[in-house]
């Protein structure tokens, strides 16, 4: 079978910066339970004329241009995002125009903070099927549009951001193995709550007072979180015949730096492979992995021949894991 890789990567990133410390005079929060509790320091967030695809476009530019690709020679773009700009059109369809893509086909996946790896999967597989030579696969979140900035419980955790890959055949490497999971039973641990819906049968009187909005249950969802990574992580290395001891990176969703310790001790891997990035971005969603793959790579923390976990899991809930061996 064709091996398929990654050509190049590149992020977006909004300019603009909050802090705990902006956060500590919206809602009652510190500096210091934010940071204790989840490693975050500062996350960034888009303007309100900064739309999702903006900034899936941008990070599509910059992986294009690492790959030194040309957007014609693009086939297929994915989207991965739970905070499009609208419903329709898609994420992709409007990338696919901002880039100029015009052989490409075009579609969003949504399966929140797994959606980089379920989009990477699902590129993947459609290249080596044939019905596609290289792709673009972009994940963008604009979640900052889903928090309620009242919410303290909520509002301290997540930033904007986008990362993106080309991927193509490659002659060695490339994604080894492959594992995705969904576990729709658990839904309700993490949800954006819609307070009315509409019907012709059942005008609105009023306008809804609270917009659509993050709920979460997080100390169930921290558990969960750790043990669906470390499975998802021991079954990919199954699948790829590898050894723990045979991965020189790891790079996870950044939900929560001691979620992230907390995986690393179930599979007992030394907290230095592993990639964190949390401090700077908060969660990102889809994006978080992208960034990270990214940052990992332009930092050297993963060099050429490197065998590299990515791992995530989020609202579904789902989880997803790959092995790239770059
Ligand atoms: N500042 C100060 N106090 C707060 C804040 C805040 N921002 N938020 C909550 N608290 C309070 C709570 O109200 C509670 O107070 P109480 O004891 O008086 O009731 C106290 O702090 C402790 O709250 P806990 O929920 O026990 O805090 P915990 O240590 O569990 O940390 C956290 C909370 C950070 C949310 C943690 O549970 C977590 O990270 N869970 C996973 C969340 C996650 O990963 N979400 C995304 C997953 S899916 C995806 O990525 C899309």
């Amino acid at each position: 079978m064709a091996k398929i890789g990654i050509l190049g990567l590149g992020i977006y990133l909004p300019s603009k910066k909050l802090t705990n410390h902006d956060l500590e005079k919206m809602v009652e929060t510190s500096d210091e339970w934010i940071r204790s509790r989840t490693g975050i320091q500062e996350r960034r967030i888009a303007s309100l004329n900064e739309k999702t695809s903006d900034l899936a476009a941008q990070a599509a530019k910059n992986a294009l241009k690492d790959a030194k690709i040309s957007a014609d020679k693009i086939d297929l773009i994915v989207v991965a995002t739970i905070s499009p700009d609208s419903n329709f059109p898609s994420m992709a369809c409007k990338v696919q125009k901002a880039i100029g893509a015009r052989h490409a086909t075009a579609f969003d996946v949504s399966a929140a903070c797994s959606g980089f790896l379920f989009a990477l999967t699902t590129a993947k597989q459609y290249i080596q099927t044939g019905l596609a030579r290289r792709a673009l696969v972009i994940a963008a979140e604009r979640i900052s549009g889903l928090i309620d900035w009242k919410d303290r419980n909520t509002c301290v955790l997540f930033g904007d951001g986008a990362g993106a890959c080309v991927l193509g055949p490659v002659k060695s490497g490339g994604i080894v193995a492959d594992f995705m999971q969904a576990f729709g039973d658990q839904g309700e641990l993490m949800q954006v709550i819609s307070p009315e819906a509409r019907s012709p049968f059942h005008p609105q009187k009023d306008a809804p007072d609270r917009l659509p909005y993050v709920l979460m249950q997080g100390q169930e969802l921290f558990k969960v979180a750790v043990n669906s990574m470390a499975d998802a992580v021991e079954k990919v290395l199954k699948k790829a015949k590898l050894k723990k001891s045979d991965i020189d990176c790891i790079v996870p969703h950044q939900a929560n730096d001691r979620i992230i310790s907390a995986v690393a001790h179930k599979l007992d891997i030394p907290k230095k492979k592993i990639f964190v990035n949390i401090d700077k971005y908060g969660n990102m969603s889809a994006a978080s992995i992208a960034v990270a793959l990214y940052e990992a790579k332009k930092s050297k923390k993963i060099k050429k021949g490197d065998k590299v976990v990515l791992v995530t899991f989020g609202a579904g809930l789902v989880s997803a894991a790959n092995v790239v061996k770059f």
